[in-house]
């Protein structure tokens, strides 16, 4: 067998390694541009997690780079002369030359030969080998030769990094976030070996641009940054070595391999720094690689694609992970000027959504428990609830108050269409649907979409609050959740606009239907489905008056019912959400063009409802905060949107993405939605909801003591189980207390298996 590794790093070293043990008889070549002991950089860092991979694959090499690392658990941060530690982290540092030496001997105790300062420009002189590595590094060559069939994207980021040296000693894993005029200034700093450290430093665009740097001139960089870390760095010395401004590429690739050619490490995916993956990523890509190739050494086209299908996904998970980090890093300001220490600390650990509550709990219960203490006092003081101190609860198990409406946790459940209702009105199926999520133990329940008239609902089969017969239905829900519950009801009020007049969710979402449509309207006449929807009725000031007048009728039913709270839906392409966007609204009249104009009737129904539901009650809405289309709504225009709304008084945002367009191209994920009500919460400063694949209490602790939004909202989760909190309680060890005739709950242990 012959193989040949374009590049000496360490995804072309180690996989030599592995094949050499593997083929003893195979003839492998790494070409290496560089002579052995030039190196980019200066430290690598690895967690614990990731060496025990190592340790089954080759034990010398394990046993060797272990030899050589500087292990430490903490993890330091520095911040508007404080220093929060939390400790239980794992992590090993180590020079990256060091390790590349370890890998070159081995390879050369194994009989791979390298052939350093040799520079490879194409596959073409590799055509009878069995297999060629492009492991040529971020920058590679064979990636950009055979663009066509690797299919690469590279994604430039906006911030500024430099990698530096230090012969301070770090005692922890450092963050430094510190401030001067020319903006704000991030550092990773880590031992990588006796008497130095790494130090990568990160600003934004402009900062850097501010601080007259120059991309190039390493000198003025190593200058600025002495004078400016000076204490921090105890007056040591900050090293250079090639250190130029870079700006991170994500790297992803459609296709790994072509023919007997496979790219692997940088070549092919990148991590971002802030979570030290890059490194360890292109070694489990020689590790996996190396199986594949142990499995079907006969034929190695099927090996490599054997590879890639396994490979891919946990590449992509990582990515994932890197990518919500390094925006983390992209937006520290907003994170800075925002937030208390503490509670920056903790947004910072649980950045990337691998540390949540519950691990970070386990890692370092002091932490955890400081910060447990810390958003417990918020909470009393914001909900003027008293709350005991010791233990305090789970951030999900605090109070929180909108106007005189207290909730007892944070946990709602979210508006979910039941099309269960006849004319308009609900009936026992929607008594029991939210009576037993109300029982179920969340602070907040929540109506389906519930409709302003009759053709202002999606389907026949959509509940309604514009009849008599409407209220007393309602009455009934609200009169169970109140007497049997301590939970608190709220009703999303809607008109379907362009999306109106179709099938029940069952029969065909969005179809109009097979007979009795009735007319719809719309901001603009854009059918939702080209060529399947109807064609709405552009709105005229007249339609306008009426669906206001339809919104406040339907306010006076919802408190005359004994609702807590109401919620507009101005979210997921419904009627005033047609007017918000400006992809289904092309008025030219005061309501189109300008967001100002694009949000006028929203905001005069929202005024007009203000009007007459009482003041003491609070009062939401639910937005789109990306239409994930081009053209569209997206998260700085959300800002604004959600700015105007507080302006109105609107006590808190709902931050739902999309459905505004059938052709949207959303990126869905764990959490994928939170970004944007963070976002808002803090750059707004109003309160938000977070909804969208919120489905494990970890997470909603993570996010609420992180202060991503203030209530979490689950829709199928609740679906799934209507108990959902109590069971999330059972799991934590904390008491919510059962409704009476459910007592003898209180010492029963559930068992499931
Ligand atoms: C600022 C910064 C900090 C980082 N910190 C960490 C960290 O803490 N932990 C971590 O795990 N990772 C870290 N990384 C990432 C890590 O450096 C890379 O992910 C890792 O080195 C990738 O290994 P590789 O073998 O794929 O590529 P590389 O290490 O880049 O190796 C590619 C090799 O190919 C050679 N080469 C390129 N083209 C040719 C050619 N045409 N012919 C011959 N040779 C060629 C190059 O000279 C190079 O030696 C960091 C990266 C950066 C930028
Ligand atoms: C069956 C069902 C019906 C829904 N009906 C509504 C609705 O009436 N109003 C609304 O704003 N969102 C509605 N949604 C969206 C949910 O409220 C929620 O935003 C979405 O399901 C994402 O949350 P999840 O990941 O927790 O399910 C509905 C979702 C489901 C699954």
């Amino acid at each position: 067998m012959r193989i040949a590794s374009i590049g000496g790093g360490p995804s072309g070293l180690y996989f030599s390694i592995l094949a050499k043990k593997l083929f003893p008889k195979a003839q492998i070549t790494v070409y290496e541009r560089n002579k052995p002991d030039d190196t980019f950089g200066f430290g690598v860092v690895f967690s614990d997690a990731t060496m025990e991979n190592f340790a089954q694959a080759d034990r010398e090499t394990h046993q060797a780079i272990t030899g050589s690392f500087a292990h430490w658990d903490d993890i330091d941060i520095c911040f508007k002369d404080k220093t929060l530690k939390s400790t239980g982290h794992g992590f090993s540092g180590m020079s990256r030359q060091v390790m590349l030496n370890i890998l070159q001997d081995r390879c050369a105790q194994l009989g791979v030969d390298l052939r350093f300062q040799t520079e490879v420009k194409d596959l073409e002189q590799f055509n009878d080998y069995d297999l060629v590595l492009a492991a040529d590094g971020v920058n590679s060559v064979v990636r950009e030769k055979y663009a066509a069939q690797f299919g690469p994207h590279l994604d430039f980021r906006p911030n500024r990094f430099v990698w530096l040296g230090t012969d301070y000693e770090f005692p922890a894993f450092t963050f430094i976030f510190k401030e001067n005029e020319h903006g704000l200034w991030r550092v990773h700093g880590y031992r990588y070996m006796a008497g130095y450290s790494t130090f990568i430093l990160e600003c934004t665009a402009e900062t850097f641009k501010r601080s007259g740097l120059k991309v190039e001139d390493e000198e003025a960089t190593v200058a600025y940054v002495q004078e400016l870390f000076n204490d921090d760095i105890k007056g040591h010395k900050i090293l250079k070595n090639r250190s130029l401004w870079r700006q991170f590429p994500i790297i992803t690739c459609d296709k790994w391999h072509y023919r007997n050619a496979v790219l692997m490490g940088d070549a092919v995916h990148t991590a971002h720094f802030s979570i030290g993956s890059g490194t360890k990523l292109a070694m489990e890509d020689s590790i996996a690689l190396a199986e594949a190739v142990k499995r079907s050494p006969d034929d190695i086209p099927a090996a490599l694609a054997a590879y890639e299908a396994a490979r891919r996904p946990i590449v992509e998970s990582t990515q994932r992970a890197a990518r919500t980090s390094l925006e983390w890093f992209e937006q520290t300001e907003r994170y800075y000027d925002h937030l208390e220490p503490i509670q920056f600390g903790f947004s910072l650990l649980t950045r990337s959504l691998r540390i949540s509550h519950s691990n970070l709990k386990l890692r370092d219960p002091k932490y955890v428990a400081t910060i447990d203490s810390w958003f417990a006092g918020q909470a009393a003081n914001q909900s003027g609830v008293n709350i005991p101190a010791d233990p305090p609860p789970p951030p999900m198990f605090t109070p929180f108050r909108l106007r005189d409406m207290v909730l007892a946790n944070r946990i709602v459940m979210s508006p979910m269409c039941q099309y269960s209702a006849k004319d308009g009105t609900i009936n026992d199926w929607h008594l029991v649907h939210i009576g037993s999520r109300a029982v179920g133990g969340a602070g907040l329940v929540m109506t389906e979409m519930t409709d302003i008239s009759e053709e202002a609902r999606i389907t026949p089969g959509c509940a309604g609050i514009y009849q008599k017969e409407h209220v007393a239905a309602w009455q009934r829900v609200v009169r169970f959740v109140h007497e049997n519950s301590y939970a608190k009801i709220g009703m999303q009020l809607a008109h379907a606009g362009r999306k109106g007049s179709t099938k029940l969710a069952w029969q065909g979402v969005d179809r109009p239907l097979d007979s009795g449509n009735w007319p719809i309207i719309a901001a603009s006449p854009l059918p939702y489905l080209e060529g399947v929807s109807q064609i709405p009725r552009e709105m005229t000031r007249q339609d306008m008056d009426k669906v206001r007048d339809d919104f406040v009728r339907s306010a006076t039913m919802a408190e005359e019912a004994g609702f807590d709270v109401i919620e507009l839906h101005l979210a997921h392409g419904y009627l005033l959400a047609s007017f918000i966007s400006p992809l289904t609204n092309h008025r030219k009249d005061d309501y189109g063009g300008s967001l100002e104009n694009r949000m006028r009737f929203p905001l005069e129904i929202l005024d007009a409802v203000r009007r007459v539901w009482p003041k003491h009650k609070p009062m939401s809405a639910r937005i789109s905060a990306t239409d994930w289309a081009e053209g569209g709504v997206d998260a700085e225009e959300s800002v604004r949107i959600a700015a105007m709304l507080k302006a109105h008084d609107l006590d808190i945002v709902d931050v739902s993405t999309g459905q505004t367009v059938a052709y949207e191209k959303p990126v869905f994920g764990r959490l994928f939605q939170t970004p944007y009500a963070d976002r808002i919460r803090l750059e707004v400063g109003m309160p938000t909801m977070t909804v969208g694949a919120v489905s494990s209490y970890e997470d909603v602790n993570s996010i609420l003591a992180a202060g991503r939004a203030d209530l979490c909202v689950l829709a199928r989760a609740h679906l799934y189980d209507p108990y959902w909190t109590r069971h999330a309680a059972y799991e934590q060890g904390y008491p919510l207390p059962w409704p009476d005739p459910y007592a003898s709950l209180v010492r029963y242990t559930p068992r499931h298996k």
